[in-house]
């Protein structure tokens, strides 16, 4: 793994560059009606299997009594910064057909993952940071919010004005690695 690349090097959109995610928000930033919209737009225009759309956002702000519900399941490592996001996002998506094991799409988390990709960007080109999470009571988070059958919570997202510089360690494998590496039979 090369440990000494830099996002920038490579060319790639200011956007990707830019993306990172801060362990620290800044609390006085609020994420406003507009751009929360304009995040729930660009999540909505993902592509998906079939075009099945299997995933669902429960959003909260400082402030609102939703925000609360959720604050209450993270866990302490990321109760240190993600309650001073100014949006917090727990996604779901749906894996089961109702009431059963059976699986709706096999893709279902995969598209989830592709709409939240859509909305980091978006918040990017909004200003906005994102720190994607699962450091939070998944059992006791699912129950708070009881979705319907078929459907799980997965992760949470918190946005905001990030406070501060990209933490270290955000190593990434190389492109040679990606084409023949671990997942490469040997030749
Ligand atoms: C599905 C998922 C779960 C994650 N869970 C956590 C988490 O529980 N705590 C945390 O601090 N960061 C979490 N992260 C953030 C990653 O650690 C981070 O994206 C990775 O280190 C790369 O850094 P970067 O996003 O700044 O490029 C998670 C990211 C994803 C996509």
């Amino acid at each position: 793994m090369r440990r000494d690349q830099e996002p920038s090097g490579g060319g790639i959109h200011p956007l990707l560059v830019g993306r990172f995610s801060p362990y620290r928000f800044d609390p006085s930033a609020v994420v406003d009606d507009a751009s929360l919209r304009l995040l729930l737009e660009a999540a909505r225009w993902a592509p998906s299997a079939g075009n099945s759309q299997p995933w669902g956002f429960f959003v909260s702000r400082p402030g609102e009594p939703d925000h609360e519900r959720v604050v209450r399941h993270l866990a302490p490592s990321s109760a240190r910064w993600a309650v001073d996001a100014g949006l917090l996002v727990v996604t779901l998506t749906r894996r089961h057909v109702d009431g059963t094991e059976v699986l709706y799409s096999e893709f279902a988390d995969y598209d989830l993952g592709q709409a939240i990709a859509h909305m980091t960007l978006q918040a990017e080109a909004l200003g906005l940071a994102s720190h994607q999470f699962r450091a939070f009571d998944m059992e006791g988070l699912t129950k708070e919010l009881d979705p319907n059958p078929g459907w799980a919570v997965v992760s949470m997202v918190a946005l905001g004005k990030a406070a501060g510089e990209p933490p270290e360690g955000r190593d990434r494998r190389s492109v040679e690695e990606l084409l023949s590496g671990p997942w490469a039979p040997s030749a």
